[in-house]
């Protein structure tokens, strides 16, 4: 049954019957927050509490490439392998396209490739949400502006309104009861020598959802509002230190409000942990590489994986002191191409 919130927002943005065309497809970037977004105050249309502002991982994320379907069902392939319709990743995204179709009979074969682990707390369902809009965007030939795009991406999954560009990106909250103002904007900075390290530590998918966790710290942390309050003063000072290129103060406003949102989960009753014992043994291990004078300073979303932050001429010393398993250039001119319009 589709939400009625969501059916009004559809019908606003589509016109009455889609023209497809044969086949489009799509790049976006997976991204991590650096100021999180954690906590709706709408759950169908993933209005957020708060404001949020990330990085995209450039070359981490998804493509997704839509045709028409051979028959009359429709097929999803993840990664090559042919999905069963019934799993909640195929009725996420069936649901997805639902909204777009509404009731005409346009099967679909959906191709989608990720290159990072599907659900361990890289954010594949950020960049498959974007690549997917995207991908939708061109086959029924929409021309949904960006802002709107944006928008979109953020039924399919809050942290996918912002992976449609590469480099930072600020999501505001906005006000609106359909979400019309909550959407994401590129910043125009560039921060050439910021530099991205994954940390692999658990490859399991996360045993509670993104989406279930924030619930259900909005709905029984005691420090849910301090949460929400303190996101809207680290956003302002992250942008500030963006935009003066001061990395310490860049790096160190991140690492906290990453840990100010999982101090509001553990508070929740029953408390929400993500993390793992390597998790807390790498924290503790990048603070004494900052008291040795390594400015690394890390992030850690809904699962028990840690995210790096360090500039280029320290990567030779973080590569020996912390093995990440992927180091990522978010600004580099090779990153793959978003097909967003202006
Ligand atoms: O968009 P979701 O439902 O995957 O939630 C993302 C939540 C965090 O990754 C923890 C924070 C964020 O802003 O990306």
């Amino acid at each position: 049954m589709t939400d009625p919130l969501i059916e009004q927002y559809f019908a606003q943005i589509l016109p009455e019957t889609l023209s497809p065309i044969q086949s489009a497809s799509a790049y976006a970037p997976s991204n991590i927050a650096l100021c999180k977004y954690w906590g709706k105050r709408q759950y169908s249309l993933n209005l957020p509490h708060n404001s949020s502002l990330s990085i995209s991982l450039a070359h981490h994320g998804t493509h997704t490439q839509i045709q028409h379907s051979p028959d009359d069902q429709d097929h999803i392939l993840l990664n090559q392998q042919e999905q069963p319709l019934n799993t909640p990743f195929s009725q996420r995204l069936l649901t997805f396209c639902n909204h777009f179709r509404r009731n005409q009979p346009l099967p679909l074969l959906i191709h989608t490739t990720n290159n990072i682990p599907t659900a361990a707390g890289l954010a594949s369902s950020a960049s498959g949400f974007a690549a997917l809009t995207l991908a939708l965007n061109h086959f029924f030939q929409l021309n949904l502006t960006s802002r709107t795009l944006s928008a979109v991406a953020r039924i399919g999954s809050g942290s996918a309104s912002r992976s449609l560009w590469h480099g930072f990106v600020y999501w505001f909250k906005g006000s609106h009861p359909l979400g019309n103002d909550s959407y994401a904007t590129p910043l125009e900075y560039s921060w050439p020598d910021l530099r991205i390290a994954l940390l692999q530590l658990d490859q399991r998918p996360k045993p509670i959802s993104s989406r279930n966790g924030m619930n259900h710290t909005v709905d029984t942390s005691p420090y849910y509002s301090a949460w929400a309050e303190l996101a809207e003063k680290d956003i302002s000072a992250l942008y500030q230190a963006i935009n003066e290129q001061n990395f310490p103060r860049f790096g160190q406003i991140a690492e906290d409000n990453a840990l100010a949102m999982h101090a509001s989960m553990h508070a929740a009753r029953p408390s929400l942990i993500y993390w793992q014992p390597q998790t807390l043994s790498q924290l503790h291990h990048i603070h004494h590489l900052r008291q040795q004078g390594l400015p690394v300073y890390a992030t850690i979303d809904a699962g028990a994986n840690v995210k790096i932050l360090f500039l280029a001429q320290h990567q030779h010393a973080i590569e020996t002191e912390l093995n990440p398993s992927a180091i990522i250039n978010p600004f580099s001119p090779n990153n793959p191409k978003i097909p967003l319009p202006l």
